[in-house]
């Protein structure tokens, strides 16, 4: 195998990081990356076995000290410290208590309203094509599920959404320009997107306000009156910082991801027309083809910890207080995990285990509702345009070593 360098902040490796990944787990799976002027050194694990190890350690391998290889990505920020950034104790407890407001039937009953909603976006979409507009398939449709859905869920009312959308759009910008510390001190992000998160703080400081006011039937609502008795028999309850910390953790987490699987989906079905003809032929297999198409393409490319003692993995030392990244991406595809064809889509494989939601502690809260609406949106789509087709030539990508998704794709045939 030719070496392939791995080299995470090169245009040239966000735009394919397969074969760097492949490289990696071969010859060099317990990497050391050497600090340079773009970010400080860090380790890399990409070896399935290896990264589902350690985010099941989280007395090793802390989530505390930031997710990238950049230091203090959120600090600087000014936002609340989310669960996704605290270690158990403390993190056990904040989920038990979200898992009291975020159930299974709060998600289940969103059904209905999001497959109204695809329909007719699909709808105002087909009829922009038919007079000839460019459609732009992640924009105008993969984006706007999730948001449509966080808006939902968080109970903005109508009249409000307007407003919500440019928040989700600037949190994901924020966030995209791969937690770059430049960014994060302002100097490139835009004063739009700082402006707009400052917005959101405000708008959810009042909702929460109002929940606490006057109790309501929704997921605000639900999450400031959640309680669990702790062990000691105390019982325990959110404060409105930490309901305010979740409002930004499903907005930054639960939006661009669910929006790229959506669009993946498409353009790797695009590239195996047996596949499509198969879920075409048998929709019931969409469910375990949007675990296939995270599993090849997955939205979160990879995340940090960072060791609180000196560690082995494979017989290598990796010392206490050093960044290690967990590259998600590059454990999907290990053959050791996948067998031989790891690298091409099966919508019939089958996957005990994937790394796409991560496991352990930090297993994403939102996968069932992720999961939920890339299937009703793939349904309606390929339901009302089975051969649509992408121009992905013509798409842009974000560059990030973290996330993998899209900013456009437009559409070349409905
Ligand atoms: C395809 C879509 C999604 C993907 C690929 C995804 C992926 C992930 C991953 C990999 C993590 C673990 C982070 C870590 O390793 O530190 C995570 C955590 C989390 N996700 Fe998701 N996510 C998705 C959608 C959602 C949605 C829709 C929501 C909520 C509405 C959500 C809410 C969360 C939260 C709250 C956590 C933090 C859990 C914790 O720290 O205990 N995610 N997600």
């Amino acid at each position: 195998m030719t070496p392939v360098t791995y080299d995470p902040l090169d245009p040239a490796f966000l735009a394919d990081p397969y074969p760097a990944f492949a490289w990696l787990r071969e010859h060099d799976p317990v990497h050391h990356h050497p600090a340079d002027h773009r970010a400080p050194a860090f380790w890399a694990l990409s070896r399935f076995e290896h990264v589902w190890d350690a985010v099941r350690r989280p007395e090793v391998f802390s989530s505390a000290g930031g997710l990238t290889f950049f230091p203090d990505e959120i600090g600087q920020l000014g936002i609340p410290p989310t669960i996704v950034m605290l270690d158990p104790p403390r993190q056990t407890q904040l989920r038990a208590l979200i898992g009291r407001g975020f159930t299974p039937k709060r998600v289940a009953v969103l059904e209905a309203r999001i497959r109204s909603f695809v329909r007719s976006r699909l709808e105002e979409l087909a009829a922009r094509y038919a007079d000839g507009a460019t459609v732009d398939f992640h924009a105008e449709f993969s984006s706007t599920v999730p948001t449509y859905v966080l808006a939902e869920l968080l109970g903005v009312p109508e009249a409000d959404r307007e407003r919500f959308a440019p928040w989700v759009l600037a949190l994901t910008e924020l966030q995209n320009d791969g937690f770059d510390s430049a960014a994060l001190t302002g100097s490139h992000a835009s004063t739009d997107a700082l402006t707009a998160m400052a917005e959101m703080m405000e708008y959810f400081t009042a909702a929460i306000a109002a929940r606490r006011a006057e109790p309501a039937d929704d997921l605000l609502g639900a999450l400031v009156e959640a309680e669990v008795a702790d062990d000691d028999g105390s019982v325990q309850r959110l404060s409105d910082w930490d309901v305010l910390g979740f409002c930004f953790v499903v907005v930054a987490g639960g939006s661009d991801t669910t929006a790229s699987l959506i669009t993946h989906a498409l353009a790797l079905l695009e590239e195996a027309p047996d596949q499509r003809r198969l879920l075409l032929d048998d929709p019931s297999l969409l469910p375990g083809a949007l675990v296939e198409f995270l599993r090849l393409e997955s939205s979160v490319q990879g995340l940090a910890r960072t060791t609180l003692r000196d560690v082995d993995v494979d017989g290598t030392t990796i010392p206490a207080g050093e960044k290690v990244m967990m590259l998600y991406a590059a454990a999907n595809r290990d053959p050791r995990e996948f067998g031989p064809t790891a690298d091409r889509v099966d919508v019939r494989r089958e996957i005990p285990r994937h790394l796409s939601f991560s496991s352990g502690p930090h297993f994403c809260i939102g996968s069932h509702l992720a999961r939920l609406q890339a299937r009703v949106a793939l349904e309606e789509l390929l339901e009302a345009h089975p051969w649509i087709s992408l121009d992905a030539a013509a798409g842009r990508r974000h560059e990030s070593p973290f996330v993998r998704g899209w900013v456009s794709v437009p559409v070349a045939r409905l």
